[in-house]
């Protein structure tokens, strides 16, 4: 089910480590899964990803975060390492970043800055970094292999609250808002480069989730949605390439 190489950002808690949880569980496990982590090896927050790989040799840990071009840089020297000629097939941009503003006096620059690197900017840099792998996965399947994520592809964790016809005024988090309605511009506008070289891509929505992010009040599990999800990125194909889906399938308004 999951392709030869697969890698996931801000996978060391939330939804990224489940999805790491669920893919090493799978009996069609990635030959190479990369899970990537903000803080350094050794790290509290990074402890359960060290405790998977001490069990699974198929897991690599490499440090990564994704606001900084410089580790940005080094980690995709690091994965070109671990991957060579056989390229990436899929790569998760799931890593993101939030906080709730109520109103305009909360917002600051600094605020609306820090969303837009963590989840528009940094996700279109790492796949800038990373895309010659994926190319390089994408040349080396065969002509007749049809496109998906066994092939080459890039999926965005996106956010329905990124949707500007959902737009509510219950719901503020303008910082967080905006800079997801960034992400599925950015994530639709390069998708149509990545076609023309093979490599389709989704921008998916993954619930409201129990996480960090998703709070206890969330009815979605996160092993839930990321099962959910893992049918939603098997189903990818060259016709829902660029598409906003949530977990379920359904197409999300832009
Ligand atoms: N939970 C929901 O209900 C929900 C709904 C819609 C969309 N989403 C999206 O789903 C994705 C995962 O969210 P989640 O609920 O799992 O959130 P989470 O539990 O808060 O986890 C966020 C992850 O992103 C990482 N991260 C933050 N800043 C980073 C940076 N500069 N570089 C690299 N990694 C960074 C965090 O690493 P650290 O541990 O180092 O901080 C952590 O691993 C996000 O893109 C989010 O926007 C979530």
């Amino acid at each position: 089910m999951f392709p030869r190489s697969v890698l996931i950002t801000g996978a060391n808690r939330g939804i990224g480590l489940e999805m790491v949880r669920q893919m090493l569980a799978s009996s069609a496990a990635p030959a190479c899964l990369i899970a990537t982590h903000r803080s350094g090896p050794g790290s509290g927050s990074v402890v359960s990803l060290e405790e998977l790989k001490s069990r699974h040799s198929n897991l690599h840990l490499v440090q990564l975060d994704v606001v900084s071009d410089r580790s940005i840089q080094s980690a995709a020297e690091v994965v070109t390492g671990l991957l060579g000629d056989t390229g990436l097939n899929l790569l998760i941009n799931n890593s993101g970043y939030a906080q709730r503003t109520t109103c305009l006096g909360q917002v600051t620059s600094d605020s609306l800055l820090a969303h837009f690197h963590v989840n528009a900017v940094g996700p279109i840099m790492v796949l800038k970094a990373l895309k010659p792998l994926l190319e390089k996965a994408a040349v080396a399947a065969s002509s007749k292999s049809e496109y998906g994520i066994q092939r080459a592809a890039v999926v965005h964790i996106a956010s329905t609250l990124g949707s500007l016809t959902n737009a509510c005024v219950e719901m503020r988090m303008d910082e967080y808002r905006a800079s997801k309605a960034a992400l599925n511009m950015l994530g639709r506008q390069v998708g149509f480069e990545l076609l023309q070289a093979g490599i389709v891509s989704l921008l998916l929505h993954p619930g409201w989730v129990k996480t960090d992010m998703g709070t206890e009040d969330a009815p979605l599990t996160p092993s839930a949605s990321v099962a959910s999800m893992f049918e939603r990125m098997a189903e990818l194909n060259k016709e829902k390439s660029g598409t906003l889906i949530d977990y379920t399938g359904r197409v999300l308004p832009w």
